[in-house]
């Protein structure tokens, strides 16, 4: 009994501590937060309110160009004084502490400075690129890949991630296509969602959930061709249909902050961009979190020609809803001389320092300002097996199936002769992708490892060609090898004397992202020279792709038996990889971004419109829209992706043909695996709106679900369509469902098999 006794209380104290773990510091409803935070405000200098709108950079990373006044020591002397109100590239829980302790015991509020880092896929345990998940289509791998991220930064002191990235591109020569979930709205937007609920969790004051930002607030995936910072124009229809979606879905998952961006958007730079940041987010859509400005765009708007000097552009920014200033030190020195001679309303300052007391009242730090800084937690949470075991299945889950002609693959275990070339396939950092700043160099798991670990074949290696000289970072292009020979003939000869050769060609890891742009999408300096020569010696290959974009790879799409698209997919790259080769997973990643045959057909994306010359006349006639050079397809389309097996489509059918504003159908068919292991595939359904009161794309994503099926096994699969998903921003200037005539696609990707045909009527 007394035994009994003993253990139950041991069970309740377990309970309890593991309560308070999780809990946090905050236990603090809405209203006694906004209380809180409207007496704090009112014991604030003018001085005090400007400091909490102020973000610098800390001491190490820069992920910008550095303005002249980011001297440490001024910087130091600021943060005493009250007048940082958070910092970005603080990292590890000792530094953190540090900054945290003076912002807490020397200034006169003690107010918790709010930590930001740029978790963009991984903290230290690294996931694959954002772009590399979304060929997931799998929303739970993706929230749990954030979960982990979330869990490693938190345990590091930080507090708020500049992520997700939720810009839709339709461009592959911009870099930071690699950070993003590709090109359609709808699959976006439901990655946004999940990616915000993994930062945040349901409790933002629990010791594992980050505050999350959905960036960058507008436009900037359509920077004109595709060069980075640069100019975008687009109309209403392509903003409120394709941009805005992903960034309203992220509201709904109750992101905390928002980022504006470099661009500007038709004529106004994003970051004084009033009728972005107050008329519609902080209007139409009644946002109650903080915007943060991008790295400088503040000053930014003086080259931009829109602000004559940096007072002119702290008010241009202060007014159209920038809450906080990224490293411009345009609010820290101009907002309060803007203030004192009427130029900007304090109620400006007040609300946009609400917004950031709020959040930081949410994640506990009012409570606890250091509930992010546990030396005991950082060790233990960093790199844990958990953490390596979550990453790796969401790596397996992005890779994406391209070709599989000969049924090279999967690979057999034993008896076979395997000579692996290229530098990426020993390449430990290449992996880890763009954006990975905490992570160490060179931890990925290559791809010779992963496939060494498979001991019933004989490996052999040869580099062939190196890729990049020294060591990558922001100077990349120079180092590209070019001209470098020499190790081909050695790959050659391996080629020559082995079964099978897998080839490991791409982009290095710096290759995208921020500041990343190319003009070509082919295999970078000497790698295709490298694939050419090897093929003429072995056809058997099987080229594995890492890359953080789309590639134009029409030869080896006309020539190589298999190719398997691996992305940067992070810190289990090579493991992921390798279980894929040897067929211990069975692909069923799909494309979140088509690839072209060519850049002159950039952009190119499966939701285009039809235009008024969709089809050729009569033969040889040119009076179309198209290319005299080249086809309107693309080399692999959005949602393509396949599988070790086949799956097969029929048996469509709807329940009804027409349906009334407030009813809906259901749209169903069989899928069923005809081939001879068992996979997964992803079922999509798209919908075109025939006519309308603006023109439609010829077909859009409105549905899609994972589904698993065993060799000859067979399931109905359907999905349910009412008003709202058929809704889009009219010529009404509303979202609205317009009745008429529509058509409904189901498949494996965007060039789907089955079609039929609804109506809705009033
Ligand atoms: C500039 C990038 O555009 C933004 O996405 C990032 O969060 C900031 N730099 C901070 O590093």
């Amino acid at each position: 009994m007394k035994k009994k006794i003993v253990t139950l209380c041991f069970i309740f104290l377990l309970c309890n501590i593991n309560a308070q773990e999780k809990r946090g510091g905050n236990k603090d409803s809405k209203e006694e937060i906004k209380q809180k935070v409207a007496s704090l405000l009112s014991k604030m200098t003018l001085k005090e309110k400007i400091g909490q709108m102020n973000q610098y950079n800390g001491f190490w990373n820069v992920t910008g160009p550095s303005p002249k006044e980011g001297d440490g020591a001024k910087k130091y002397d600021n943060l005493k004084s009250g007048q940082v109100g958070s910092m970005l590239n603080v990292r590890g829980v000792e530094e953190v502490r540090r900054v945290q302790k003076i912002a807490v015991e020397e200034t006169r509020l003690g107010i918790p400075l709010i930590i930001g880092f740029d978790v963009i896929h991984g903290y230290k345990t690294i996931s694959p690129i954002p772009l590399a998940e979304a060929a997931s289509w799998d929303m739970d791998a993706i929230k749990k890949s954030a979960e982990v991220a979330a869990r490693e930064a938190a345990a590091s002191g930080i507090n708020w991630t500049f992520a997700p990235m939720v810009d839709i591109s339709r461009d592959a020569r911009w870099g930071r296509v690699m950070e993003g979930a590709g090109e359609d709205t709808y699959l976006a937007s439901k990655i946004a969602y999940a990616r915000v609920k993994g930062f945040q969790g349901d409790n933002l004051s629990a010791v594992y959930t980050i505050a999350a930002c959905a960036k960058h607030f507008a436009g900037y995936g359509f920077s004109e061709s595709g060069r980075d910072y640069n100019t975008v124009d687009v109309g209403t229809a392509t903003l409120r249909n394709v941009i805005f979606p992903p960034f309203k879905a992220a509201i709904d998952a109750d992101v905390k902050t928002f980022m504006n961006s470099f661009n500007e958007l038709n004529g106004v730079p994003a970051t004084g961009n009033s009728f972005l940041q107050r008329d519609v987010l902080k209007g139409e859509w009644n946002y109650k979190g903080f915007v943060v400005s991008d790295w400088g765009s503040i000053n930014e708007m003086i080259e931009h020609g829109y602000a004559e000097n940096k007072t002119q552009a702290s008010a241009i920014a202060v007014n159209a809803g920038s809450d906080m200033d990224m490293e411009s030190y345009a609010y820290v020195n101009h907002l309060e001389a803007l203030v004192c001679s009427g130029k900007v309303d304090v109620e400006k300052i007040n609300d946009a320092v609400k917004r950031i007391l709020t959040v930081k009242y949410e994640l506990g730090l009012f409570d606890n300002p250091y509930l992010y800084c546990d030396e005991k937690r950082e060790k233990e949470e960093i790199g844990s097996a958990k953490n390596q075991a979550e990453v790796l299945d969401m790596a397996k889950k992005s890779i994406v199936l391209l070709k599989n002609e000969k049924q090279l693959l999967p690979l057999p275990k034993k008896g076979q002769k395997i000579a692996v070339i290229g530098d990426l396939a020993q390449d430990k950092n290449s992996p880890l992708g763009s954006w990975r700043i905490a992570a160490d160099d060179n931890t990925a798991v290559s791809v010779l490892e992963g496939l060494n670990a498979y001991k019933g074949n004989k490996i052999s290696y040869e580099k062939g060609v190196v890729l990049a000289h020294g060591k990558t970072d922001f100077t990349l292009e120079t180092k590209i090898n070019k001209t470098d020979r020499a190790g081909i003939k050695e790959a050659v000869a391996l080629a020559a004397k082995n079964d099978v050769v897998i080839l490991v060609l791409g982009e290095n890891g710096f290759q995208s992202g921020e500041g990343r742009s190319r003009t070509n999408l082919d295999l970078p300096g000497l790698q295709q020279e490298l694939l050419e020569a090897v093929y003429k010696v072995n056809k058997n290959i099987v080229l594995v792709l890492m890359n953080g974009r789309p590639l134009a790879i029409n030869w080896a799409n006309e020539n190589i038996p298999s190719i398997v698209e691996a992305w940067h997919l992070g810190t289990q790259s090579g493991n992921a990889i390798a279980q894929v080769l040897y067929g211990d997973y069975n692909p069923s990643g799909k494309l979140p971004m088509t690839f072209p045959k060519s850049v002159g057909q950039i952009p190119i994306y499966y939701n285009y419109k039809s235009t008024g010359r969709p089809k050729i006349p009569a033969p040889n006639m040119v009076f179309w829209s198209h290319y005299i050079d080249e086809t309107n397809t693309p080399l692999y389309e959005f949602g393509y992706g396949l599988s070790y097996t086949n799956f097969k489509y029929s048996n469509l059918k709807l329940t009804k043909t027409y349906f009334k504003k407030g009813e809906n159908i259901t749209v169903s068919c069989t899928l069923t695996n005809t081939g001879k292991y068992e996979g997964k595939e992803v079922v999509q359904l798209y919908i075109q709106d025939k006519f309308a009161s603006i023109t439609r794309p010829v077909k859009e994503l409105k549905g899609f679900k994972i589904i698993s099926l065993k060799p000859g096994e067979s399931k109905d699969v359907s999905f349910v369509i009412d008003e709202k998903l058929l809704q889009f921003y009219s010529a009404n200037n509303k979202w609205e469902a317009e009745k008429g005539e529509f058509t409904v696609f189901l498949g494996g990707s965007s060039k789907t098999v089955l079609e039929d045909n609804f109506k809705l009527i009033n």
